[in-house]
C-alpha cells in the first residue's frame, strides 16, 4: 500500500526525540503557552525569516486575527483565490468583510494577478495571497496591485511552510503570513496550532494580544480579544519536526522532480508546474484530467492512495452561492471535477514514486 500519507512512519524516525519532548512538557506542566511555546515561536520565525512570530491555535484563526488586527472598515471587500480550502475565505466572513473570489492561474493554481485587478472596487481593502499546494503566488504583481490600490496583502501560508519566494521565505513579503499546523502539513502538530509571521512588530503586538483575550498582563485587558493560544504540547512537538523540515521539504521536491520525469508527455495528464524563482514546498502534487474519477479509482486498485484538493471550488460551495460567483467562466470552477492529488510526504522513497508513475502510466497507455 502506498499511503498518501503516513504519520506513524514519520514518528517512528523521530521516536526518541519527540518522546523526550513530550515528557519534559508534561513534567514541567507547561501546557498553555511555557518555554516550548516562546521557543518555537522564536525558531518558527527565524525559519521563516520573519523578525516576529506569533504562535495561535490554528491556521484559519490566524487569517482572522490578522484581519482583525488591521482594522479594515467593516465591510470591506477582500480578494480571495477561488480554489481554495474553506478557512481562507471563512475568515473574511467571519470578520464582518465580504468575501470576493478571485481565479486562480491553470499551470500553478495561485492567484491569476489579472483577475485580481478586474475584482478590485472602491471597497477592497485587503488580498489574501493562498501558497496553495506550497506554490508561493506571484508575489511582486500581487505586491504592485497593491501598493497601487493601497490594499493590505495577507499570504496564507497554511501549505506552504518552508517555501520560497525569490529566496525569501514566504509569511513577511506582504503584512502578514498565517500558518498553519494542522497534523497533515508540511509541518504537522499532534492536534490543532497555528502561527503568525510579521516583521512589523505594532501587528505583531495587535495579534498576540487579540490572540490572548487582549491582555497584555495577566488581569490587564485592554480590549476583548479571544482564546487563540499555542499549547505546550503542540509548541514540543513543533519544535523537534521543525528541526526536520528542510529534509522533509528536499525529499517532498524529489519525490516532485521523480513524478515530474517520469508522467512527462502523457496526453491528457496536466503536471503541476514550478514558478521560476520559487521553491515549492510540495505540501500536495496535484494533476489534472478529464478522467480524474477513473484514474482515482484505478490507483485505489493498485493500492494506491490519491485525495482531491478541492473536489469543489470554493464559489460553488453552498456557503457561497449567496455571492453568484458559482455561475462564473472562471478556470477554478471548471478544474474542480479534474484535479487529483497523488501521494506526496516525506514517507514515500524513490521506489514509492516509480511504483506511482508505473500505475498512472499504466492507466493512460
Ligand atoms: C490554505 C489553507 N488555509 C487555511 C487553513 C486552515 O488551517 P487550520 O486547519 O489549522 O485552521 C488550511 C488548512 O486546513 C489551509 O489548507
Amino acid at each position: 500500500m502506498i499511503k498518501f500519507l503516513d504519520l506513524y512512519q514519520q514518528y517512528q524516525g523521530i521516536r526518541q526525540e519527540m518522546d523526550a519532548a513530550i515528557a519534559r512538557v508534561i513534567q514541567q506542566s507547561s501546557f498553555i503557552g511555557g518555554e516550548d511555546a516562546a521557543a518555537f515561536e522564536k525558531e518558527f520565525g527565524t525559519f521563516q525569516q520573519a523578525t516576529h512570530c506569533v504562535g495561535v491555535a490554528n491556521g484559519t484563526d490566524a487569517i482572522e486575527i490578522v484581519l482583525e488586527a488591521l482594522e479594515l472598515a467593516h465591510g470591506s471587500e477582500v480578494i480571495v483565490p477561488a480554489n481554495s480550502f474553506i478557512a481562507s475565505s471563512e475568515a473574511v466572513t467571519r470578520s464582518g468583510h465580504r468575501v470576493i473570489f478571485a481565479d486562480v492561474l491553470q499551470d500553478t493554481y495561485t492567484l491569476d494577478p489579472a483577475d485580481v485587478v478586474r475584482r478590485i472596487t472602491p471597497k477592497t481593502r485587503a488580498i489574501v495571497a493562498v501558497h496553495l499546494y506550497g506554490q508561493p503566488c506571484r508575489m511582486d504583481e500581487l505586491t504592485a496591485i497593491c501598493r497601487t490600490h493601497n490594499l493590505k496583502l495577507i499570504e496564507d501560508a497554511a501549505q506552504a511552510h518552508g517555501a520560497e519566494y525569490k529566496g525569501h521565505r514566504v509569511g513577511t513579503l506582504g503584512v502578514a503570513g498565517t500558518f498553519s499546523f494542522y497534523p497533515g502539513k508540511n509541518l504537522g502538530a499532534y492536534g490543532d496550532a497555528g502561527a503568525i509571521t510579521t516583521n512589523d512588530i505594532d501587528l505583531a503586538l495587535k495579534c498576540r494580544m487579540i490572540a490572548n483575550h487582549g491582555r497584555t498582563g495577566k488581569y490587564d485587558h485592554r480590549f476583548e480579544g479571544r482564546n487563540s493560544r499555542l499549547d505546550g504540547l503542540q509548541a514540543a512537538v513543533l519544535r523537534v519536526k521543525l528541526r526536520h523540515l528542510d529534509n522533509w521539504i528536499e525529499r517532498r521536491n524529489r519525490i516532485a522532480a521523480i513524478y515530474g520525469d517520469g508522467l512527462a508527455g502523457l496526453r491528457g495528464l496536466a503536471l503541476p508546474m514550478i514558478e521560476a524563482g520559487t521553491r515549492h514546498a510540495f505540501h500536495l502534487y496535484v494533476v489534472r484530467t478529464e478522467k480524474r474519477e477513473q484514474l482515482a479509482k484505478f490507483l485505489a486498485e493498485c493500492e494506491i492512495q490519491t485525495g482531491v484538493h478541492y473536489p469543489i471550488a470554493l464559489p460553488k460551495l453552498q456557503a457561497y452561492t449567496y455571492l453568484g460567483q458559482d455561475k462564473e467562466p472562471m478556470f477554478a470552477n471548471r478544474a474542480d471535477s479534474t484535479l487529483l492529488s497523488l501521494p506526496m510526504g516525506d514517507h514515500l522513497s524513490d521506489a514509492d514514486a516509480r511504483a506511482v508513475i508505473q500505475a498512472v502510466r499504466r492507466f493512460f497507455e
